[in-house]
């Protein structure tokens, strides 16, 4: 009994901050990551320069416990990790479930995890994309913050959570506890939404800090777990929204639907100029926003958003 009560009202608080139906929204993907190096400050800046709605962290989480923008639980594909610390990589990444191939094998892994912030700031995370962003550093969450704070939303992703749990790490306690610091908890100038694959961090965000909306992603892969009205009814008991890869919501365009019904808003991913089969990107995303009724999306070109 008194578990419905709480999961009632925590129903009740998403659904204040959240409202379905409310303006289209644009959610910067990795920041304005067609322009600029993916989760650089090049490239939150040019998000907020573009009008996005919300600037995406991906987090992970250093040795000394800081929280660091970055897609990868590894240092290796957007920085230059390999060059400066040649011999501290790892093979053994047990228990990571989103890592990119390095190599032959036995793979070798620079996990975020085993650096610290200070020697992960002498790391290059700009010029793998272009020589011009030379010098482009990994932003720490704070970071983040200090620079995006009143300018737009925020959308941190807490990547893997199930690996830091493994290293005693709760990512979830992390992440509250810099919004508290940073007064982000229901903060009108800053709008804020966490997103993960993971449901059991989601369910503890539920509990410690329930005035921010959480979102749950879901892959190609795991399409099924939306594919009932009574599957989502489940879900808008811990989460306030639902962020299927696209392939998910073509699929399965009722979905949208019976999220709506349930108050759960319906974010999809990802859009890009880049890889887009539409003529355009902004067709592509204008036939997700007000044909399939998507409340929001993440792009790599906040520019192109549709916005009508
Ligand atoms: O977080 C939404 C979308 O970004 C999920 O994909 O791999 O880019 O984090 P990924
Ligand atoms: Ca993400």
């Amino acid at each position: 009994m008194l578990e419905s009560v709480v999961l009632l009202a925590i129903v009740l608080l998403s659904a204040a901050q959240a409202p379905v139906g409310s303006r289209k929204q644009s959610i910067a993907h990795r920041g304005a990551s067609a322009y600029a190096p993916e989760h650089t400050i090049a490239a939150y800046t040019r998000a907020i320069e573009q009008g996005a709605d919300f600037v995406e962290q991906d987090l992970a989480v250093t040795k000394d416990g800081i929280l660091v923008c970055i897609h990868d639980l590894t240092l290796e594909r957007t920085t230059n990790v390999r060059d400066v610390f040649p011999h501290r990589y790892t093979t053994d990444v047990a228990g990571a479930s989103q890592l990119t191939d390095s190599g032959a094998p036995p793979a070798r892994h620079w996990l975020v995890n085993d650096f610290t912030l200070a020697e992960i700031k002498r790391l290059d995370a700009g010029s793998w994309f272009d020589p011009r962003f030379s010098g482009a550093t990994v932003p720490t969450f704070q970071e983040a913050v200090d620079l995006v704070h009143g300018k737009a939303g925020m959308y941190p992703e807490l990547k893997d959570p199930e690996f830091y749990r493994r290293r005693g790490i709760r990512t979830d306690v992390l992440l509250a506890t810099a919004l508290r610091k940073n007064g982000l908890v229901a903060n009108p100038k800053t709008p804020m939404i966490i997103q993960s694959f993971d449901d059991e961090a989601l369910k503890h965000l539920a509990r410690d800090l329930p005035q921010v909306p959480r979102v749950w992603l879901v892959d190609a892969a795991s399409g099924a777990r939306l594919d009932s009205a009574d599957k989502l009814r489940d879900i808008a008991r811990w989460a306030s929204g639902v962020a299927p890869n696209k392939a998910v919501v073509q699929a399965h365009p009722e979905i949208v639907e019976w999220a709506h019904a349930l108050g759960l808003t319906v974010t999809a991913w990802t859009f890009a100029a880049s890889t887009t089969t539409f003529p355009t990107v902004r067709d592509e995303m204008a036939k997700f926003l007000y044909d399939l009724g998507v409340d929001a999306v993440f792009t790599n070109n906040p520019d192109q958003f549709p916005r009508r």
